[in-house]
């Protein structure tokens, strides 16, 4: 066995060894004082997620569920375990040709709608007035939905001031409770916000331990506009699953690396849509909300970051 990842194989045993007892009755303890997504009956699970008011009053789940790259049957099966192990936020995108997927997930798992916070994203081909209206259109209908709870506009590309016209249209129809945008630096954001009727309540954005984005940061904290990860565990680059620092501190507390890195995510008080296949990552990846990360423990996975996206093909 390679020895890096030997304390970290120790530590996902440990919690395979509860995780059979609290994939039965997973309740987690909402922490004092903030809202949570509660209590499903039937064959779902008992769960509670903490949420984030946004800037318009609308509560969001803090931990959710990511879908990119899970298509097909595996879409489908995905977000039908997702919910059934206690997500309620679930983030998709026209790109990633699987609302169709998400939309069968969602319906067979006969979850009431008002119990969920389905995220789209607008793909730059479908930017401007005209086209936002008809491709938000095509994703309710792909996801069989009457409404979304939030769309972003998914990169700053093309006629953004149209697209974000015609999403500010629908907001006021109630077709979607909230609107924001990804992938915007401050100085894209600020020219948003110049015309906007309507402010953003969400930037999601690359960030994880190796790309901290400290500045950003500051600014959406600034502006009042939630930051959001996408790739909270980059993916998987970088060795992350199998880094050193991590899987240190997770040792201490008993929590696998995956726990430990959406812990530093929710205590920097950021949105985190980690992505899995696997049901017994899923019910791992909620499992954050009963230990606490020390001001030594941040210092640490400060040290870590690189200060560069981990998709330079992205870019
Ligand atoms: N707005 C944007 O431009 C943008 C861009 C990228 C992504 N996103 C959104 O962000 C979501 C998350 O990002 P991502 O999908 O790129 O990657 P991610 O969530 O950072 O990482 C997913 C990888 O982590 C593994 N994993 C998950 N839980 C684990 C655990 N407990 N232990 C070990 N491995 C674990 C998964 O493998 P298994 O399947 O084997 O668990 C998968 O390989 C996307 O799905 C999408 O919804 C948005």
């Amino acid at each position: 066995m390679d020895k890096k990842n030997q304390p970290n194989r120790i530590i996902r045993r440990r919690f395979l060894q509860i995780g059979s007892a609290f994939a039965g009755s997973a309740i987690f303890l909402p922490l004092s004082g903030n809202y949570v997504f509660d209590a499903i009956s039937g064959n779902i699970t008992k769960n509670s997620i903490p949420a984030v008011k946004l800037n318009n009053g609308l509560h969001m789940p803090r931990v959710g569920f990511g879908t990119n790259t899970l298509t097909g049957d595996i879409g489908e099966r995905s977000v039908y375990d997702a919910i059934s192990v206690g997500y309620r936020l679930i983030d998709t995108a026209t790109v990633y040709g699987n609302e169709e997927s998400v939309g069968a997930g969602i319906k067979r798992s006969a979850i009431k709608r008002e119990e969920l916070f389905v995220t789209s994203k607008l793909w730059v081909d479908d930017s401007g007035y005209e086209k936002s209206k008809k491709a938000f259109q095509t994703s309710l209908d792909k996801l069989g939905l009457e409404y979304l709870d939030l769309y972003l506009i998914h990169r700053p590309r093309g006629d953004v001031k149209g697209s974000w016209k015609a999403m500010e249209e629908l907001y006021a129809e109630g077709k979607i409770k909230a609107i924001g945008v990804s992938n915007f630096n401050p100085a894209q954001l600020e020219e948003l916000m110049a015309y906007a009727k309507v402010k953003p309540v969400i930037n999601q954005v690359e960030t994880h331990v190796f790309f901290q984005e400290h500045e950003l940061y500051e600014d959406l904290k600034k502006r009042g506009v939630q930051m959001e990860a996408w790739s909270p565990f980059a993916a998987g680059r970088n060795g992350i699953f199998s880094n050193e620092t991590l899987a240190a501190i997770g040792e201490k507390y008993n929590k696998s690396i995956a726990q430990v890195v959406l812990r530093w995510h929710f205590q920097r008080g950021i949105v985190a849509i980690p992505r899995s296949s696997q049901k017994a990552h899923m019910i791992e990846n909620l499992n954050i909300f009963d230990f606490e990360l020390t001001r030594s423990d941040i210092q640490s996975i400060a040290r870590l970051d690189l200060n560069t996206t981990q998709f330079p093909e992205w870019g």
